[in-house]
């Protein structure tokens, strides 16, 4: 049995009276032991937060930002450790645990320099002469402490995004990892506790998901950042009508392969390799591919085989691409969104199978409308091709979604650009390239059921404050 793992009660390592067994998704193996918070520990922790949150919002700009550098600069330290702890709790491959790890090296450096221009704007109010003189100074200030709740998928970066821009802004945080994966998110806990910010700031705590109707209650906690599932997060925002929250929920992201695109192989490599990394476990995986009627054949020939050479098992094996997914029931259902599809008309071009927890690259043709897969988020490796004959047909397929995260389209005209850009009913429209290309400082959110809010360093930051206005008067202007 592994040493038991404290978790970060206000900057102190700390252990509570019952644990939680982390196993790896790929062998069952028990990978880690976590101490369970007690309800007088979680109280702890919110009174913490609750009475430090006035001298968290006056630390200096520098004092937050030599702080956010110091975990950015300690996580790129130990990146092949968190890499590795990252794949044994997620099951990801370590090609994406590294990457996760250089990204939320750089949310971090990026908070950093975000802290360091997060100053404010002027006014002139002298616009009537009855104010002449005046002038307002708009800051923001932080809205109180947050209640950050993390999912499994990006045990480090998404957990970064949440407690990063809270720092910067100045906002103390609660941060509650998922529970199949918290071990990364507590070490990163370990290393927010070696910087000089008031220790009662930041607690990481596992709490279960059964006890978290109290904190999502909790006036001391008037912000609620939140990343998961559809139905989780709704009912979180309307158990918490009047806090300020925020619901990153998802999508089941389309790519558009206009007739233009040059290089047809370049794009299914980059479709086939983006519907299945992370075993598809990503909010912005591929899911839907709409091809232009004239190249579909040749597209849909190179798609199939660019899937069926990705290398898929052992997470922990260089080279492999594609991992198990989370756990046995997640693997049960995917194969069974499929084999629905199937009995009602689809044509399965490779996949559908699964090996416990992995299932093979899948994917799927001429999937009907009314389907689970054709309607919902799959969070799994299995991609849905479909043909369009002219943009308008391709936008009004992508928009035919209860969700709006991100879309790609494959052109190089700037004209069919910008118009995807105006019509397409997301969060972001990705040029030349798949959905699923985040940048950790860009605006990052959805459109209906994807979602409210945006992350993303500054916008995050905005979403954590509140606009107060200054306004000074007697000057001379
Ligand atoms: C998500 O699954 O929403 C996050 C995707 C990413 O950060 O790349």
């Amino acid at each position: 049995m592994s040493d038991v793992r404290p978790f970060y009660l206000s900057g102190v390592p700390t252990t509570g009276t019952e644990t939680l067994e982390v196993t790896s998704p790929w062998d069952g193996s028990v990978v880690g032991v976590v101490s369970v918070p007690t309800d007088e520990q979680v109280e702890q922790a919110v009174a913490d937060l609750d009475s430090v949150r006035f001298e968290a919002q006056s630390l200096p700009a520098h004092a937050r930002a030599a702080a956010l550098d110091h975990i950015s600069a300690r996580l790129k330290e130990r990146s092949e450790e968190i890499a590795a702890l990252i794949t044994a709790e997620n099951g990801k491959p370590l090609v994406w645990s590294r990457g996760e790890v250089t990204r939320a090296v750089s949310t971090f450096r990026w908070a950093a320099e975000e802290a360091r221009r997060f100053s404010g704007d002027l006014q002139r109010l002298d616009t009537d002469a009855t104010a002449t003189g005046r002038l307002g100074i708009v800051r923001r200030f932080p809205r109180g402490p947050v209640l950050g709740i993390a999912p499994f998928n990006f045990p480090l970066n998404l957990v970064a995004h949440k407690v990063a821009p809270a720092i910067a802004v100045g906002a103390p945080i609660l941060v509650k990892p998922a529970p199949a994966t918290p071990l990364t998110a507590l070490v990163l806990g370990e290393i927010i506790a070696e910087t000089d910010l008031p220790a009662r700031m930041v607690s990481v705590l596992p709490v279960a998901n059964e006890k978290m109707a109290a904190l999502v209650a909790d006036p001391r906690l008037p912000v609620i950042s939140f990343t998961g599932s559809g139905p989780v997060g709704w009912a979180i925002q309307q158990q918490a009508p009047r806090k300020h929250v925020t619901l990153e929920l998802g999508g089941n992201a389309a790519v558009v392969v206009n007739s233009d695109w040059p290089d047809l192989s370049a794009a299914a490599a980059r479709v086939a390799l983006f519907s299945n990394y992370q075993a598809g476990q990503s909010c912005i995986s591929v899911q839907r591919v709409l091809v232009h009627t004239d190249i579909y054949d040749s597209f849909v020939a190179e798609l199939v085989a660019a899937v069926d050479k990705l290398p898929t098992g052992d997470p922990t094996a260089e080279g492999v691409q594609v991992g198990p997914v989370i756990n046995e029931g997640a693997a049960e259902r995917i194969v069974g969104w499929v084999d629905q599809a199937r009995a009602a008309g689809a044509t399965v071009l490779t996949g559908g199978t699964r090996e416990g927890r992995t299932v093979a690259p899948t994917v799927v043709a001429d999937v009907p409308a009314g389907t689970q897969l054709a309607q919902e988020e799959v969070f799994g490796p299995v991609l849905s091709v479909a043909r369009f004959t002219d943009l308008d047909d391709a936008f009004a397929q992508v928009n035919a979604s209860r969700y709006g995260l991100q879309a790609g389209i494959f052109t190089t005209d700037v004209r069919v650009a910008f118009r995807a850009h105006r019509d397409l009913e997301v969060g972001g429209v990705i040029v030349g390239d798949v959905p699923s290309y985040r940048a950790d400082q860009m605006p990052y959110g959805g459109w209906k059921d994807s979602g409210v809010g945006r992350e993303g360093l500054h916008s995050a930051m905005n979403d954590l404050t509140e606009e107060r206005v200054l306004v000074l008067t007697g000057l001379d202007l």
